[in-house]
């Protein structure tokens, strides 16, 4: 029985004729679950082991050896949805477990603060960066005459009076960089690029450079896109010089290619070559893609009791994953087209979807487009690129 169903007892009465595993269909459901697909063809979560991370041997290599050489530290820069969190998931693990040095990870958010981001690793040390007010009490005596009817009572009150003093206790750069020179450590700052206070990174630059002169063995791998590097460039140039800025680009379509029937392999699947071609094909460089229409291919056959992956099953597959992408696409593709499916802009999109590379040539203009040069444009979202190829299978 699947997991679905172990825990406890279903709170619907059985009826004798009724399995409980029938209630709403979700028999199929279980030997989906019980399959194990889910857990090899993951759409929406990053990878974690090494074995499941394809095509990225070159940068976990220039990870590792940035944050092994000291004084050094990293930055990996990519695109949304380029495999950035998978990759520094897999180095954080591949360190802890060779050199015993720990990590944390923080996930960032447009309300994090230097302090925030680093908050573990300082409160590990004893540091306290919540603590940026004192309030201090003043007792002071005052007399009051008070008349009652003839007789007049002398009365002394207490008055307690609050002041709030601020941001003396805010922790600064340098101090967070004594705190931490002794300390050996890897803090992951992922999703940098969340960050909507400008001078948040360039507190931790600095404190990088700082850690950096101190000869500390505390490293800092920050994670982000384009625009991050954008904001951490606006740091002094020796801080810059401490990063080792790894880029990645599209995942290969050989990789693509290799994620699908290593997965299939594991699973006991056979894709055909056609199927696992045009996965790697319809991608175009973005994993998600490859997960998303792998698992829906092999929970169909899963559900028809096929251990074979046929062509029919990728059509099938791209038809029902063009439903389950992150919804501000198709959102960003009417637009494009001004809410007209029969508009001109429509084929214009597709054409440039089916390009080879992420650029390519356009004499018209459109709101789904950048200019990278005079006549050569990219998708503002490079997922646009998979989201129409799947979403037009035949062109
Ligand atoms: N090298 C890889 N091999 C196999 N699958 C990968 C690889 N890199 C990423 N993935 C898969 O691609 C998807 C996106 O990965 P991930 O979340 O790491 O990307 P990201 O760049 O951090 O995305 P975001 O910009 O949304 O934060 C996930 O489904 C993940 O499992
Ligand atoms: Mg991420």
């Amino acid at each position: 029985m699947s997991p679905l169903f172990r825990r406890g007892t279903p709170r619907i009465r059985r009826v004798d004729t009724f399995s409980p595993t029938d209630f709403f269909g979700l028999d199929e459901e279980a030997r989906v679950l019980a399959s194990q697909v889910r857990e090899i063809y993951t759409p929406y979560r990053p990878v974690r082991t090494r074995d499941l991370l394809f095509g990225r041997e070159a940068e976990v290599v220039a990870v590792v050896e940035a944050l092994n050489t000291p004084g050094r530290h990293a930055f990996v820069c990519g695109e949304r949805g380029v495999g950035k969190t998978s990759l520094a998931a897999v180095v954080a693990t591949l360190l802890t477990d060779a050199t015993s040095l720990p990590h944390t990870v923080k996930r960032c958010d447009p309300a994090d603060t230097f302090e925030s981001v680093l908050e573990r690793p300082l409160t590990a040390l004893g540091v306290d960066v919540h603590r940026i007010e004192s309030t201090v009490q003043h007792t002071r005596a005052r007399n009051t005459n008070v008349s009652i009817g003839t007789t007049g009572i002398k009365k002394e009150r207490q008055l307690a009076v609050g002041a709030l003093y601020r941001p003396d206790g805010r922790v600064g750069v340098a101090e967070a960089a004594e705190h931490l020179k002794a300390a050996a450590g890897l803090l992951v700052v992922d999703e940098a690029d969340a960050i909507t206070d400008p001078t948040v990174l360039t507190k931790v630059a600095t404190l990088i450079k700082h850690l950096s002169d101190l000869g500390s063995p505390f490293k800092v791998l920050i994670v982000g896109t384009p625009e991050t590097a954008a904001a951490l460039t606006t740091t002094h140039p020796s801080a810059r010089h401490c990063v080792k800025t790894v880029t990645l680009r599209p995942l290969a379509t050989d990789a693509l290619g290799h994620l699908v029937r290593t997965g299939g392999e594991a699973l006991g699947f056979a894709f055909a070559d056609e199927v696992v071609a045009g996965i790697a094909r319809a991608s175009a460089g973005h994993p998600h893609f490859a997960h998303l229409l792998a698992l829906t291919c092999a929970e169909k056959a899963v559900v028809d009791g096929r251990r074979d992956i046929a062509p029919a099953d990728l059509i099938y597959a791209m038809a029902a994953a063009t439903g389950e992408v992150d919804p501000g696409l198709p959102a960003a593709f009417i637009d494009a087209v001004d809410g007209d499916l029969a508009s001109p802009a429509v084929d214009l999109l597709k054409k440039a979807a089916i390009a080879d590379g992420p650029e390519f040539e356009s004499d018209t203009v459109n709101p789904a487009f950048v200019p990278v040069r005079p006549g050569v444009y990219r998708f503002a979202d490079p997922r646009m690129r998979p989201y129409l190829r799947i979403r037009f299978p035949f062109g």
